[in-house]
């Protein structure tokens, strides 16, 4: 069998490939093992890339770099490009859950602002995209996404094991908190109990995973703490209003995250504006650029603004999330989301050495 961690490299071909580089990254293309195969055929080239997520801003750019890099090397007069795609693995300190590549948790500190609904467009943008994604709901108190992802049936265990097995829509393997408990049960959780849980969540059947979305309860409470003592993230998605009191809250959950070393990944600021279905003008509801003010201040990139549209809640209540409805011009900005977040945690794993693409 072929050995992949050794591309087949033309050593000119490699020598001019050797100086692309990537997203701002500080190696190049070659010495991130993006570069699967640089072969030549008479003056045709032939390179095979691979991208750390299934799509990239920067794709583009990179094939472009690509075709200029070798254009006009020693009678190269064609590039033909092949790009592929392969989710590299989070860094494991803690122990891994067997199958998932990522885990990526969407939180804030205050209530409502719309971590469910950034969680269910994400985790079903990711898997709109190809990647297997899952979605964990972690909202004791309030889970949402059985009712946003529109099925609400109660998990079965794997055959001869504890593990649960989780439920399926949209693409997305899915478990919540709301599918155990009754869903419109109040349950009073203790510590211990929410500790089994959350471990019993995390290490249900999930199968191969890229990405395994997490929703988050608001706060900085028990189930964040246990989280990031217990389950590897990749990364955190901060979610955020715009204005002050939730800057406010946002800032703990920020806080949280860095001091257990868990990356941002950046913030969505949502509600950004009120989005008029009458006069199709754009009226802003709280302070402006509050998302942005965090996302400086913090030194992480601001994912996405998206404004206050009864689409989306239409959407999220019809358990159908906005993402899949591409006829909506709203349902654009809930895809780039996921887009943007593919591409941090990519980052992420193409800066740890060696990418694993090819392991
Ligand atoms: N951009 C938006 N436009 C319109 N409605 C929205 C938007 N974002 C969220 N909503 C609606 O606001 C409500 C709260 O959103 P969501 O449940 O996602 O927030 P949350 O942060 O998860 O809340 P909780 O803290 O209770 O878990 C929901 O009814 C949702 O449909
Ligand atoms: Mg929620």
């Amino acid at each position: 069998m072929k050995d992949l961690s050794k591309p087949t490299l033309d050593p000119a071909l490699a020598e001019r490939l050797g100086a692309v580089h990537f997203d701002g990254m500080k190696k190049s293309i070659v010495g991130l093992k993006m570069v699967a195969a640089a072969t030549r055929d008479g003056g045709r080239a032939m390179v095979s890339l691979v991208l750390p997520s299934p799509e990239h801003p920067q794709r583009a750019a990179l094939e472009a770099d690509v075709r200029a890099a070798l254009t006009g090397l020693d009678g190269v007069t064609d590039v033909e490009l092949k790009t592929s795609w392969s989710v590299g693995e989070g860094d494991f300190s803690k122990p891994p859950i067997p199958g998932v590549k990522n885990v990526i948790a969407v939180a804030s500190g205050k209530g409502g602002v719309g971590k469910s609904t950034v969680a269910s467009n994400l985790a079903v943008g990711l898997a709109q995209m190809g990647a297997a994604t899952g979605l964990l709901d972690l909202d004791i108190y309030g889970p949402s996404v059985p009712i946003m992802l529109g099925k609400c049936e109660t998990p079965g265990v794997l055959p001869g094991t504890e593990k649960v097995v989780p439920s399926e829509a949209h693409g997305v393997r899915f478990l919540s908190m709301g599918q155990f408990a009754g869903g419109d049960k109040a349950v009073l959780w203790r510590g211990p109990m929410l500790h089994r849980m959350v471990g019993q969540l995390t290490a249900a059947h999930w199968g191969e995973l890229d990405y395994l979305v997490l929703d988050l309860p608001p706060g900085t409470g028990d189930v964040q703490l246990t989280l990031t003592q217990t389950v590897p993230l990749s990364g955190a998605v901060i979610v955020t209003t715009p204005q002050e009191i939730a800057l406010i809250d946002a800032r703990k959950g920020l806080r949280m995250f860095d001091e257990a070393h868990v990356p941002i990944l950046g913030i969505v600021e949502n509600m950004s504006w009120y989005d008029c279905r009458k006069c199709s003008k754009r009226h802003a509801l709280f302070d402006e650029g509050g998302g942005a003010r965090l996302a400086t201040e913090a030194g992480v990139p601001l994912l996405a603004q998206l404004p206050l549209v009864a689409d989306v809640a239409d959407a999220s209540d019809a358990g159908r999330p906005l993402v899949l409805q591409s006829d909506s011009r709203h349902a654009a900005p809930y895809h780039q989301l996921a887009v943007h977040v593919a591409a941090a945690v990519g980052r992420l794993s193409l800066n740890r050495s060696p990418f694993r693409v090819f392991q």
